[in-house]
C-alpha cells in the first residue's frame, strides 16, 4: 500500500472507531488541536503508563541497570503549566524559542508559512503551487515568531502580568531541583520524570497529531556528575531506543540520529533524536519521536545566575546588558549539589530524554495498522483491518462475546466480563454475527476475544482467539484471568 494512502486510511479509522477526533469539529475544527475518543484515550493512557512504569515506578533503585555507569534513582513530579515568567527568560525561551515566518500579502491568500518549509508547503491559491510561485504571490521578509502562548495572570492585561503556557515540561523540574533534593534524600545520579501538557503556537501544525499546538510530553531530567555525563548520555540514548522496540516498533522503522553542531538547541552540547519513518513522509525520511539531549549545567546555572549565553570560546557566561547587569536575573538560589562521599560540591550536568506522548501514540498507531485477509466460517478469504497494537498498549485487553443471545450464554459471558473488569479494560458485546464482532475488535486492536458457546454449557470452557494469528483454543473459565495476565506480560 502506498504510504500516503495508509495515512488517509489511518486517519479515517481513528475517526470512525473513536481513537482521535479533530478538536471543535462541530464548529469547523481548530488547527493544531486534537481530541482523543473512547479508544484513543485508553491507548494514550497506556503509552504514558508504560513509560511511567518502565522509567519511574518499575525502575529498581537498588540495582545497576545494564550498561549504566552505576546505580541511580528515579522519582516523579507534576508541575503547574503556568510558571513565573522569569523562568522562561532565564531558560532562553523568551529570547530564542522562535521560528522564522513568512506572510503572503495577496488578497485571497493571506497565508502564513514557516520560512524554512516553503518548499514543502502548499500555497492556498489554485493551481496548487509552493508559496511564492504564483505571479501574484507577495511574500514578506522572514520575521521571528515566538512559539510561546501568552496569557495574563489576574485582572490586568499588562506587561507586568504577562505569563506563558509552558512550551516544555522540563523547566518545572529544574525549578524544583532543590525542593526534590531537600525533600526526598535522592543522591546524584538520579532522574526526575514528568508527564504533562505543553503548548507551542506552531506556525504550521500538520501531519495529524505529529505537530500540534497542544500536546503532552514525557520528560526525564537526569542529574549526574559532570565527569560521568557522556556515559549517561549514551546510556539514555540506548535505553530509550530500546523502549520503543520493547513495545513492538520495528527497528527498521526507527533510527537514532545525532544532531549536527549547527542544529543543536541553545542549551544542548549534544543531542540525538530517536526518529520514526512516519507514513506521511517521503520514502527514506524520518520524523522526530524523542530527543535525548546533553544539557550540561545550562539550566541549573541559568536559574541560579541568570540567562546564559556562549562566549567566543564557547563557554557559558551570564548574558549581561551594557550596564553589566544580567539581562535576565536568575533566582539567586544555590542549585549546586554536595556529594557527601566525594566531599565535593558541583552543579550537576543534565541528560534529558524528552518524548512526545502524542507523537509516540501516533507512531504506535502507524506501526499497528495492518490489512490482511482471514478465512470466514466457510473458508472464504475475508479482508480485514487489524490494529496490531502491543497488548500493553491495546485500549481493550479482551472482548467477551456470547456466541448467541440464548441458552444462558449471555449470563455466563456477563459474569466473566464483570470478574475480568476488576483487572483490565474489557468489553462485552452480544450484537451481530460472531465474525463481524471479531473484526470490530481487530480494528480496535483488542488482543484477545473470549467466546462463550454451546460447549461452555457442558464443560465450562470458552474459546480464546488471538487477534494477530486468529488461532483459537479452549480454556477453562476459571483459568482465563491467569491466561490473559500471562499473555499480557509475555
Ligand atoms: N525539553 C526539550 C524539548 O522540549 P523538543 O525536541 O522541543 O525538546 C521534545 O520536544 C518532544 O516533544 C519531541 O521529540 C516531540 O515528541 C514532542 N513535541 C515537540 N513539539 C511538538 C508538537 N508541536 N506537537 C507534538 N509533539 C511535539
Amino acid at each position: 500500500m502506498p504510504e500516503a494512502n495508509l495515512m488517509d486510511k489511518l486517519v479515517a479509522l481513528c475517526k470512525r472507531r473513536g481513537f482521535i477526533f479533530q478538536s471543535s469539529e462541530i464548529y469547523g475544527g481548530i488547527g493544531g488541536f486534537w481530541d482523543y475518543g473512547p479508544l484513543g484515550v485508553e491507548l494514550k493512557r497506556n503509552v504514558k503508563e508504560a513509560w511511567w512504569r518502565d522509567m519511574v515506578t518499575g525502575h529498581d533503585d537498588t540495582t545497576v541497570q545494564s550498561g549504566a555507569p552505576r546505580e541511580y534513582e528515579m522519582c516523579g513530579l507534576d508541575c503547574s503549566i503556568i510558571m513565573h515568567p522569569q523562568i522562561w527568560k532565564c531558560s532562553g525561551h523568551y529570547d530564542l524559542f522562535h521560528d522564522m515566518m513568512v506572510d503572503c500579502r495577496t488578497d485571497g491568500c493571506k497565508a502564513r508559512f514557516r520560512a524554512d518549509q516553503l518548499k514543502s508547503s502548499e500555497c492556498p491559491l489554485k493551481p496548487s503551487k509552493h508559496p511564492g510561485e504564483h505571479d501574484k504571490c507577495s511574500l514578506t521578509e522572514p520575521r521571528e515568531f515566538n512559539l510561546m502562548f501568552e496569557t495574563y495572570i489576574g485582572a490586568l492585561r499588562d506587561e507586568e502580568n504577562k505569563s506563558f503556557l509552558r512550551p516544555e515540561t522540563a523547566q518545572g523540574i529544574f525549578a524544583n531541583f532543590k525542593n526534590v533534593c531537600d525533600s526526598s534524600r535522592v543522591k546524584v545520579p538520579f532522574g526526575i520524570a514528568q508527564i504533562g501538557k505543553s503548548f507551542r503556537n506552531e506556525i504550521t501544525p500538520k501531519n495529524f497529531t505529529f505537530r500540534s499546538r497542544e500536546f503532552e510530553q514525557m520528560e526525564i531530567e537526569f542529574f549526574c556528575k559532570p565527569a560521568e555525563s557522556r556515559q549517561w548520555y549514551t546510556y539514555w540514548r540506548d535505553r530509550r531506543f530500546a523502549w520503543y522496540t520493547s513495545l513492538g516498533m520495528k527497528t527498521e522503522k526507527l533510527r537514532l540520529r545525532d544532531h549536527a553542531a549547527e542544529e543543536l538547541s541553545h542549551y544542548s552540547c549534544g543531542t540525538a533524536d530517536i526518529e520514526y519513518a512516519f507514513p506521511f513522509l517521503e520514502a527514506g525520511d524520518y520524523g522526530e519521536l524523542e530527543g535525548v539531549a546533553h544539557r550540561g549545567d545550562f539550566d541549573l546555572r541559568s536559574h541560579m545566575e541568570g540567562k546564559l549565553v556562549k562566549d567566543a570560546a564557547g563557554n557559558l557566561v551570564v548574558d549581561r546588558g551594557p550596564d553589566g547587569k544580567p539581562k535576565y536575573a536568575g533566582s539567586g538560589k544555590d542549585l549546586s549539589y554536595f556529594d557527601d562521599e566525594a566531599k565535593e560540591r558541583f552543579v550537576p550536568h543534565v541528560i534529558e530524554p524528552s518524548a512526545g506522548a502524542d507523537r509516540g501514540t501516533l507512531a504506535f498507531l502507524c506501526e499497528a495498522y495492518c490489512e490482511d485477509a482471514i478465512p470466514d466460517e466457510k473458508g472464504a478469504a475475508q479482508p480485514r483491518t487489524v490494529m496490531k497494537l502491543h497488548p500493553r498498549l491495546a485500549p481493550i485487553k479482551a472482548a467477551i462475546l456470547p456466541l448467541v443471545k440464548r441458552d444462558g450464554m449471555p449470563e455466563i459471558a456477563a459474569d466473566m466480563y464483570r470478574s475480568l473488569k476488576k483487572h483490565w479494560n474489557v468489553f462485552y458485546d452480544e450484537k451481530g454475527a460472531i465474525g463481524r464482532r471479531y473484526r470490530r475488535q481487530d480494528e480496535a486492536g483488542t488482543p484477545f476475544c473470549i467466546t462463550v458457546d454451546g460447549q461452555t454449557l457442558n464443560d465450562q470452557t470458552v474459546t480464546i482467539r488471538d487477534r494477530d494469528s486468529c488461532k483459537q483454543w479452549r480454556i477453562k473459565i476459571d483459568e482465563i484471568a491467569d491466561e490473559i495476565r500471562k499473555r499480557l506480560s509475555a
